[in-house]
């Protein structure tokens, strides 16, 4: 693989067995133009992959497949005429999806950066100057690509929004004979997002400082839970696109959406994320204190909350059988008057009762971390 910068979510393709991956240009964070790299690999060996070794290069991207015996199986490259930041992706069954976060450089803050004496972060500041989110519908073979929309000119979703993480992306065909994709996803305004006080860490002190998190001057500002619809007609072109919250039961903040594995790339019914109780006095939106469990089919949601102070970190869901909430959710408890983790598993099914703890286990005092994001469980 060529030395780009790999984003930080990588996503498993279960249809296909396949373990997926973008990186980007270094330079593209300071130029009105975007490098986006899809790499698929093999992520489930199996002689019964048969792919036929094909190239063609067109304008702007490469694509090659190859046989089981290799590693990398697809590579798609596309240039995105935008100024944006990725960090987190989606894909459906033909699409590469990337929502934009538009930025643009920051000349007293690029200064600073060449001075040394502010990070390079510093360089980088929101663009605010549009008013939707666009968002990019990428094929990922040539042959949505022939039938498809022009791919350089995004969907613009009536609402801007940082797009933060996403939980689950999928597409269904529709009447119109062409197809509907849905996104479960969290995103925050571009108001709150502040490049030089980034997750609340104070780089001139080398400390986390999550009062900057709590800064809410409007309800929305917040990352939140949301839906992205988007219609397509058998043209491609896309008929409609809305955004609406992902439950009317919780509006407050929360984030690291995340679902059952085996329904990624197919419609879900359940979203699981770290959320915010709203009952501490200070510091009432973040950390994390509670999970919380949306049903999307009809907007309810519920909860398992800790108790005293205590913060949670992003939930992974460990499925077992039994249906889509059949499984259990993991999570990270920090509690901070101890300075200890704490291994949190909890019933997936019966979030929202009182008997949804299963097991509570220590984490060895050596592998404290206070504020740990993300996590990855992988069977053995
Ligand atoms: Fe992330």
């Amino acid at each position: 693989m060529p030395g780009k910068r790999l984003l930080a979510h990588y996503k498993i393709d279960p249809r296909r067995g396949r373990l997926l991956m973008v990186a980007c240009n270094a330079e593209d964070m300071l130029l009105p133009r975007s490098h986006f790299t899809f790499y698929g690999q093999l992520a489930i060996a199996s002689t019964n992959h048969a792919f036929s070794i094909r190239s063609s290069k067109k304008k702007n991207h490469i694509e090659r497949q190859f046989d089981a015996h290799f590693d990398l199986v697809q590579k798609r490259e596309f240039v995105v005429p935008d100024h944006l930041m990725i960090h987190d992706w989606a894909f459906t069954d033909t699409h590469y999806i990337l929502l934009g976060n538009r930025i643009k450089l920051d000349i007293p803050g690029s200064l600073l950066a060449l001075t040394g004496t502010h990070p390079m972060i510093a360089a980088l500041a929101v663009d605010p100057s549009r008013q939707s989110t666009p968002v990019y519908l990428l094929p990922r073979s040539p042959e949505t690509e022939a039938g498809g929309r022009d791919w350089s000119v995004p969907i613009e979703a009536p609402s801007q929004m940082w797009s933060v993480h996403v939980g689950n992306a999928f597409e269904e065909a529709n009447r119109r004979g062409g197809l509907d994709v849905r996104l479960h996803m969290s995103s925050c305004s571009y108001q709150w997002f502040h490049f030089h006080r980034m997750f609340g860490y104070n780089w001139h002190h080398k400390k986390l400082d999550p009062s900057f998190m709590n800064a809410a001057k409007g309800k929305e500002w917040l990352p939140r839970l949301v839906q992205v619809a988007i219609e397509l007609d058998r043209t491609g072109e896309c008929r409609r696109c809305s955004v609406r919250r992902l439950s009317d039961q919780h509006a407050r903040p929360a984030d690291f959406p995340a679902i059952n594995p085996s329904y990624a790339n197919q419609r879900n019914r359940f979203v699981y994320a770290g959320a915010a109780s709203g009952s501490r006095r200070f510091l009432p939106y973040f950390p994390f204190d509670s999970v919380v469990k949306v049903d999307v089919s009809d907007g309810s949601a519920r909860w398992w909350s800790t108790d005293g102070r205590k913060f949670v970190g992003e939930p992974v869901f460990v499925p077992t059988g039994g249906g889509e909430d059949g499984g259990y959710v993991l999570l990270v408890e920090y509690a901070v008057s101890k300075h200890r983790c704490h291994l949190v598993v909890l019933d997936a099914k019966k979030i929202g009762t009182e008997n949804a703890l299963v097991a509570k286990l220590e984490v060895p005092k050596n592998l404290t971390f206070p504020m740990g994001f993300h996590g990855f469980w992988g069977d053995e």
